[in-house]
């Protein structure tokens, strides 16, 4: 996080200001998949939160010909912060032609964050769902792309 960033919020968990990124993605989250007996994912992550007991579900479509992710979709029963944390994930998975599938597996929650504008410290461990379940999802395309 930024010393930017830190300014913008109060950590004390009493009167949390979220950044811009934040609310826009909690209130207008891209890529929700509701109906996924409809979807035809080439790769599916899951991963709950030791820290809260939240899930977080992954579903990507790549590009074959690219090995770029060309759709990502997500769904959660975790909190505003791991809500905006997986819809800027999925912006950042597919933006700028797709990401592939090596950048996915290392992304890096601080880079989401970072996109985000920042998020109190209690709730980090909430955008470390979208990126596991993102990795969990290509490894899962991987392993039945043999
Ligand atoms: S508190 Fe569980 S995902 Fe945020």
């Amino acid at each position: 996080m930024t010393k930017d960033n830190k300014q913008n919020h109060s950590t004390d968990g009493e009167n949390w200001i979220y950044s811009e990124g934040v609310r826009d993605h909690f209130f207008s989250p891209k890529n929700v998949l509701y109906d996924e007996a409809n979807y035809a994912a080439d790769g599916v992550g899951t991963v709950g939160s030791p820290e809260c007991g939240d899930v977080m579900y992954v579903w990507i479509k790549v590009d074959k010909k690219t090995g770029r992710i060309k759709e990502c979709k997500w769904r959660t029963f975790g909190c505003a912060s791991a809500i905006a944390s997986a819809s800027m994930m999925s912006v950042m998975a597919t933006e700028n032609g797709g990401m592939d599938l090596k950048t996915a597996q290392n992304l890096k929650p601080q880079q989401i964050v970072e996109r985000l504008g920042g998020l109190p410290d209690r709730k980090f461990h909430c955008s470390v769902l979208g990126h596991k379940a993102l990795r969990n999802a290509v490894l899962n395309y991987l392993e039945y792309a043999k």
